[in-house]
């Protein structure tokens, strides 16, 4: 397939409503030889996510999320489905990650990355916000932002490594900021 051939393909994929099945965008093998599909979430994997969370180890929540009872997580997912893309990454059947975009501007978007504990530590939370930065300039963004608490070591160091800078300071946490382009 030629450049121009897949640029459209995934202009597509990122512009189709709310898929039913969630659309796969790219495999590798993790350090420990597993497959792992990134994909656009779709509404059948977002059983898969909740249980994700229902296991995520509650002393990595970051600035308050994932939320803790599972009413509150559902209703957190719906939200985040219907208002924008979401990816997800698979583990067989199991969603093991999940990264959040949120639009806030017409151009500008916040972002989280939650990796669950078992699949931490192999690359799986840069590999989501690279995509996120790749599908940011696919659509046009000027500016992609997190809030991320100061003890946060590991986003920290991926989003210095992605480029993104820390823009202002406040208590316990920081805003970094990326322009996509
Ligand atoms: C933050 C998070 C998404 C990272 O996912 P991950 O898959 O473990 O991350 P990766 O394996 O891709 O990368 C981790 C990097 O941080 C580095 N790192 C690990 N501990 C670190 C620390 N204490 N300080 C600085 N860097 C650290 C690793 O060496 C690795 O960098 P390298 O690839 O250059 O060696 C994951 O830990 C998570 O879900 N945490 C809980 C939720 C959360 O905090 N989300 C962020 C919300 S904005």
């Amino acid at each position: 397939m030629n450049d121009s051939k897949e640029i459209q393909r995934l202009r597509h994929l990122l512009a189709e409503n709310k898929p039913e099945q969630s659309v796969p965008l790219s495999l590798y093998l993790d350090r420990h030889g597993r497959r792992i599909r990134l994909c656009r979430l779709g509404q059948r994997d977002l059983e898969g996510l909740v249980a994700m969370y229902m296991t995520f180890n509650r002393d990595q929540s970051a600035m308050g999320l994932p939320p803790k009872r599972e009413e509150a997580v559902r209703a957190w997912l719906t939200q985040l489905f219907l208002a924008d893309v979401q990816l997800v990454a698979k583990h067989g059947p199991n969603v093991v990650a999940h990264a959040a975009w949120i639009k806030d501007h017409n151009t500008r978007a916040e972002v989280m990355v939650f990796v669950h504990q078992d699949f931490q530590g192999d690359g799986l939370g840069k590999k989501m916000l690279m995509a996120v930065v790749t599908m940011a300039r696919f659509m046009g963004l000027d500016t992609l932002w997190a809030e991320v608490e100061n003890r946060n070591g590991p986003m920290i160091h991926i989003n210095h490594e992605l480029g993104f800078e820390t823009v202002s300071l406040h208590q316990g946490s920081r805003e970094m900021s990326l322009k996509p382009r």
